[in-house]
């Protein structure tokens, strides 16, 4: 029996509450909190359990702290945005509660992913005798379990690993992001970065591509582009050659992206505008879909894994681990989108492994440093089955 305070109404927010609540045995009192009360009051509405809600801004631990001490919570779940981590986790840190997230932090005005700021986190999470789990949504956190099981189960060697993201669904609009599109557009933008022969290689953005056929969904090119998990990854995946990772766009969505950058709608510096100052990067946020709003018209699936070569019993040996998630059965169950639920339903299942004592320890912890068997458990209970394929 557990206090769970859930921080961000939006579409990964939204699955967790859901989540959350058909798990009573375990989130026996739920709070959500985020920045605009009607996100809290539209979610709570489409419950059929009673939870608490209210309003919070997290970039102020002063805040944080003081909806701390009201609901008491054991476990706070950052499903804000990775600008909020470090305010959340000293909040934690204070009042001495337990902390997870989906996404690393990064400063607002640099796009800049790396665990360096969280991690140094870590002996005052475990003097507190408290605990922090890092990007436990998808990928980060399920694509960094499915390594952990592989080394566990099919491995005695891991040496390459390729870990791929397809989105095959249609949303209808002609340009939309599956997640917070400032977050999203800040990750794509970026130089591409992986890791071979004991160092990062850099690319041009979405210079690097290939065409895969993802089971469940078809023939998809694929772009190289850094991610988060491949910074933990290569420190606690031993002996890897190679680490590299995937994402599938249309044509329609690079265009839309590359007319974008051209005319400087992306910038994340600020511009003077009618005497004030914006950055154009958030405005556009302001003009396109909401996360939460897609799923009501969201047909197809997503498909997400992680492909594995390396060496078993003295023979070579390839394994492909991966996800299949349909769009409108998400939609039909949570009302959100399979981007939202496949990153929701992992943090979900990392606060009940936390809370239930089975993922628990006191320090800042990424995903794969934990034994990968009771999370792969969860995965099929809970909505998000895998399926695992010698190659
Ligand atoms: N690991 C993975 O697999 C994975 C995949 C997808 C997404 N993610 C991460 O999941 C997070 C949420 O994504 P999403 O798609 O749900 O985004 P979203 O729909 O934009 O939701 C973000 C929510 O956070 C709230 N929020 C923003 N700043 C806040 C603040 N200072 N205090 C309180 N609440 C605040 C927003 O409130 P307002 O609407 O009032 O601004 C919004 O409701 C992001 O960090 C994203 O990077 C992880």
């Amino acid at each position: 029996m557990s206090r769970v305070l859930i921080i961000g109404a939006g579409g990964v927010g939204g699955v967790v509450t859901h989540k959350c609540a058909q798990v009573p045995e375990v989130f026996s009192e739920i709070c959500l909190a985020s920045r605009t009360l009607s996100k809290c009051e539209r979610i709570r509405d489409q419950l059929k359990r009673r939870i608490e809600i209210a309003r919070v801004d997290a970039d102020f631990p002063d805040e944080m702290m003081a909806l701390i001490r009201c609901f008491k919570p054991d476990l706070v779940m950052n499903l804000a945005l990775p600008y909020q981590d470090l305010a959340i986790m000293d909040a934690c840190l204070a009042a001495g509660v337990h902390y997870l997230d989906t996404a690393n932090y990064e400063p607002p005005n640099e796009a800049r992913y790396c665990y360096t700021w969280q991690w140094a986190y870590r002996d005052r999470f475990r003097e507190k005798g408290i605990m922090a789990l890092l990007g436990c949504g998808f990928d980060p956190g399920v694509s960094n379990i499915f390594c952990a099981y592989a080394r566990k189960h099919l491995f005695d060697e891991i040496h390459t690993v390729d870990i791929m993201d397809c989105n095959g669904g249609e949303h209808g609009h002609p340009f939309a992001t599956n997640f917070n599109p400032e977050i999203n557009i800040r990750e794509i933008t970026q130089r591409g970065k992986y890791w071979e022969g004991g160092q990062w290689q850099e690319t041009d953005p979405l210079s690097v591509h290939q065409p895969f056929d993802f089971p469940g969904i078809g023939l998809r090119e694929m772009y190289l582009m850094y991610h988060e998990e491949l910074e933990s990854l290569v420190k606690n995946i031993q002996g890897l050659r190679r680490i590299r990772f995937w994402m599938t766009f249309g044509e329609q969505y690079l265009t839309h992206l590359r007319v974008l950058q051209n005319v400087g709608m992306t910038r994340i510096d600020p511009v003077e505008f009618e005497g004030r100052r914006i950055v154009p990067l958030k405005f556009l946020k302001a003009l396109l879909p909401e996360p939460s709003s897609l799923g009501v018209n969201y047909k197809g699936k997503t498909n997400i894994g992680c492909m594995l070569e390396g060496v078993k019993d003295g023979k070579p040996r390839k394994v492909y681990i991966y996800n299949i998630c349909d769009h409108a059965e998400c939609y039909q169950e949570v009302k959100a989108q399979a981007i939202s639920y496949t990153t929701g339903v992992p943090a979900m299942i990392g606060s009940l492994l936390m809370l239930t004592g089975a993922w628990m320890k006191p320090g800042v912890f990424n995903t794969e440093e934990f034994d990968p068997d009771p999370f792969m458990d969860r995965l099929n209970r809970h909505g998000l089955p895998w399926i695992v394929e010698d190659k």
